[in-house]
């Protein structure tokens, strides 16, 4: 085959052009529209067993407050939508809670990436405010088994900061 030298190189940068050309404009597609998942951090109160079982709480990320809010007795809870962007693992999205009862306070850290939202579909995780602290209530990934499922885990998250003595 008998071809011209200078017209493949021609060709070539004209398709090394061509590809960057879609490189860049289908990377900026990504940066522009990542796609979003939504979920809801809720607020629970399961102080069973004692006197005084209300708590009060605040949450809020750096830039949204979700406001006080009172929880007399157990069972009532209270929760907000949080969007999270799909695929992104290592920059979760902060909440900070403060939250209060008769027995101390306590300042929950909530980190949550997407993989959280699939793993708790419908609100199906929570924080629970117990006599002895802040419980996480949902579904880990087990991977023991054949096809990895989700299982439900409970485990104490904080413990309450007694509030100091009065006299
Ligand atoms: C969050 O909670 C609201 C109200 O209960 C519900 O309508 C919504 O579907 C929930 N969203 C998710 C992602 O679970």
């Amino acid at each position: 085959m008998d071809f011209n030298n200078n017209n493949v190189i021609k060709a070539l940068a004209r398709w090394c052009l061509l590809l960057q050309v879609i490189m860049i404009s289908s990377n900026t597609v990504a940066l522009k529209e990542p796609d979003y998942v939504n979920m809801n951090v809720t607020i629970r109160n399961a102080m069973t067993g004692v006197i005084r079982p209300e708590i009060v709480y605040r949450c809020q990320s750096k830039r949204k407050n979700y406001g006080w809010h009172r929880s007399t007795k157990p069972g009532i809870q209270f929760s907000f939508p949080i969007i999270l962007i799909k695929g992104e693992t290592k920059i979760p999205a902060i909440h900070i809670c403060n939250i209060r009862s008769a027995l101390g306070t306590a300042t929950l850290v909530i980190q949550n990436t997407y993989l959280d939202a699939e793993m708790c579909p419908k609100s199906s995780c929570a924080y629970e405010a117990t006599p002895k602290g802040i419980v996480f209530r949902g579904f880990e990934w087990d991977f023991e088994t054949v096809f990895p499922r989700l299982k439900p885990v409970e485990y104490l998250e904080l413990q309450w900061t007694p509030w100091p003595n009065r006299t």
